[in-house]
Formats: structure tokens, C-alpha cells, sequence
């Protein structure tokens, strides 16, 4: 049992169990993250979900991923509303960091926590920005000509998990086998990459999946060579959720754009989704993408896996 300055106990423990998943969507709700839906469960089996618990009910989470010895990744970190400021939060950050030793660690803050993590080693290292709206209905003409013959769409349980894996790891920087795991196993999404037919070169790698909230999908990632792939690419995952979702009408689209990427902020706009909440992605050692982020499309936000 740990105690906070003020006086309060908490334990530690590992979240294992879906159940462990409701409550904290709930709380993500208050504070708008909108996870997807499965990511709880790929947190729980691939990553570790570290759950404070004060006389024995739930009060915080902080989800990291050691993706090897040299970099890791803290996913959602939340205490519930009533019971901030009682230094829960430093104690369940304290016991997470722990296991990190020199590792080159990333996170995505909210604005208004820059200034924490600064506190702790990392630099802000580039803005994202929530986009979110109905189905572009108004560029469905558009996305109807995507089966091109320059183009071959796969998806991700057709591919070896080593392409998804080197291809997602050239641009995010980080390993995520369980992730592409989990995706390529997954039925109610779209996870798809478009080739180019004359050369078989991958053009575009995307994902939409659903989130917390009834009819509510997120794009996460999407990664592209050129603006144009990447606008296919979208309009491909979008369309896929109107086919499939029972009311088409009320479907809600997230995307997390890199701001330093003008034209996947120019597609946000063309596809009218309206501007949301802004985080900046941080590391304690820079970068660590190959390839760098400028064909990044869209982010995972919190990521993890
Ligand atoms: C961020 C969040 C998880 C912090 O949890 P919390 O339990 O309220 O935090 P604590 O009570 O442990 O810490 C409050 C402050 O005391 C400080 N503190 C607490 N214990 C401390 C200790 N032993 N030594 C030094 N500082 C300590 C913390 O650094 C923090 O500083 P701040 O006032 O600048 O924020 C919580 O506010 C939250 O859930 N926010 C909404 C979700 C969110 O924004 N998550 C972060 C996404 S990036």
C-alpha cells in the first residue's frame, strides 16, 4: 500500500479484465478522449495497465508499453474526477515510471498538461488536433471511384503481421506487434493497406475502429506516401463504417491530425470535420521514427500495444 503526501492509500495493481475497461471509458468520456473500444482489451494483453485503487475501488489508470529497453509509450492516464488532486495520479505515475529505466519514452498531452510532463524530461515535439463530423457525404461520389486500377486495397488480416509491423514502426517509431495482432483479429472495423498495382509498393496503411460511444469511430493510424493515397485511404475507411453501421445517419468520425502535416489538416477540412481537442505528442529523447512524420495522416492518440 502507498501513501500520498496528504495522507491517502492507494494500491497498485494490474489491470487484467474487460471489466476493468467500462470505468475508465467512462471517465475518458468526461473528459472527451473517446478511446476505441477494443483498446482497452489490446492494453490489457499487450501492454500494462496500472489501476490505483483507494479502499478497494477504482480511482486511476495509467496504461505504458515497453516496446524493447529503448522506447515505451504512456497510453491513457486518468483519476477519477472527485478524487484529483489527492496525489493518486504522481503516486500511479511514480509506480509506472519505475520500469522505464533509460528508455526513450513518448506520450500525447492535453494542452494544459504540457507543462507536467515537462517536469519530468519530456519536450513537446510536435501538435495534434482532433477532427470530428458525420460521413463527408458531399465527397462520396469521390470515394466511390477508389477501386482504380492504380490501386490494390488488402486488408490487414491478408498481410504477414512483419510488413504491418516494419511499415507502422518506419513512421510511429515503435514495434507494435500485439497491436497489428489485434487488428488483423478484429471483425467490426476496416484495416486496410492500398498498393500500388504496377509496382506492389504499399502506398497507404490505414484503420478505423469503434469507439467508446454508440455509432462513434476513430481512424487510427493512417499513413501515407502521397496526399493523394491518403485521401483515398480515408475516404476508403470512412465509407466501410457507413456500410456497416445500422444507422449510417448518426455515424461520428474521429481522425488525430499531425498539425505539421498541412495536407492531412487540407483532408480534415475537405471531409468538414470540425476542430477538436489539441494535445502535443512528446518524448524524453527525440523522435524516434526513421522515416520521420510527414507521412503520417492520422495518429492513434494515446498510443499503446
Ligand atoms: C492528470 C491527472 C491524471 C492527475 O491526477 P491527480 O490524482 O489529480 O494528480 P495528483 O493529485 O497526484 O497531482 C496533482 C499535483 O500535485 C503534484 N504532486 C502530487 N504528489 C506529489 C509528490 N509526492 N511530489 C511532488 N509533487 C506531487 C503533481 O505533480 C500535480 O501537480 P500539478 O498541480 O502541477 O498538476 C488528473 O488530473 C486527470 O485525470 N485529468 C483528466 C485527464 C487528463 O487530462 N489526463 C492527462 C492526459 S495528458
Amino acid at each position: 500500500m502507498l501513501q500520498t503526501p496528504k495522507g491517502h492509500a492507494l494500491a497498485i495493481q494490474r489491470g487484467t479484465s474487460p471489466e476493468d475497461a467500462e470505468f475508465v471509458y467512462q471517465w475518458s468520456d468526461e473528459s472527451d478522449f473517446q478511446p476505441c473500444l477494443a483498446d482497452y482489451h489490446i492494453f490489457c494483453r499487450t501492454s500494462y495497465a496500472h489501476i490505483g485503487l483507494a479502499d478497494n475501488a477504482r480511482v486511476g489508470l495509467l496504461v505504458t508499453h515497453k516496446y524493447d529497453n529503448s522506447t515505451g509509450f504512456l497510453g491513457p492516464f486518468i483519476v477519477k474526477e472527485s478524487e484529483r488532486g489527492k496525489g493518486y495520479g504522481y503516486l500511479l505515475w511514480q509506480h509506472a515510471m519505475d520500469n522505464f529505466g533509460d528508455a526513450n519514452l513518448g506520450c500525447d498531452a492535453v494542452a494544459a498538461r504540457v507543462p507536467y510532463y515537462q517536469r519530468f524530461g519530456f519536450v513537446p515535439h510536435h501538435d495534434t488536433q482532433r477532427f470530428r463530423g458525420p460521413y463527408p457525404r458531399h465527397l462520396a461520389k469521390e470515394a466511390a471511384r477508389h477501386y482504380q486500377a492504380k490501386y490494390r486495397l488488402t486488408s490487414f488480416a491478408q498481410e504477414d503481421i512483419t510488413t504491418l509491423v516494419e511499415f507502422d514502426y518506419k513512421h510511429s517509431g515503435l514495434r507494435r506487434e500485439g497491436w497489428y495482432q489485434n487488428w488483423q483479429d478484429r471483425k467490426s472495423t476496416a484495416s486496410l493497406i492500398l498498393r500500388d498495382t504496377a509496382t506492389g509498393e504499399i502506398c497507404a496503411m490505414g484503420a478505423i475502429g469503434r469507439a467508446w460511444q454508440p455509432h462513434h469511430y476513430r481512424i487510427s493510424p493512417c499513413y501515407a506516401r502521397d496526399p493523394a493515397s491518403a485521401r483515398r485511404m480515408l475516404l476508403e475507411l470512412m465509407t466501410r463504417v457507413i456500410e456497416t453501421d445500422s444507422e449510417p445517419d448518426k455515424v461520428l468520425i474521429d481522425m488525430v491530425v499531425m498539425l505539421n502535416n498541412p495536407d492531412a489538416v487540407q483532408i480534415a477540412h475537405d471531409c468538414r470535420l470540425a476542430e477538436g481537442l489539441k494535445c502535443a505528442r512528446m518524448w524524453t529523447r527525440g523522435l524516434p521514427c526513421p522515416e520521420g512524420i510527414s507521412h503520417t495522416y492520422a495518429v492513434v492518440g494515446f498510443e499503446c500495444g
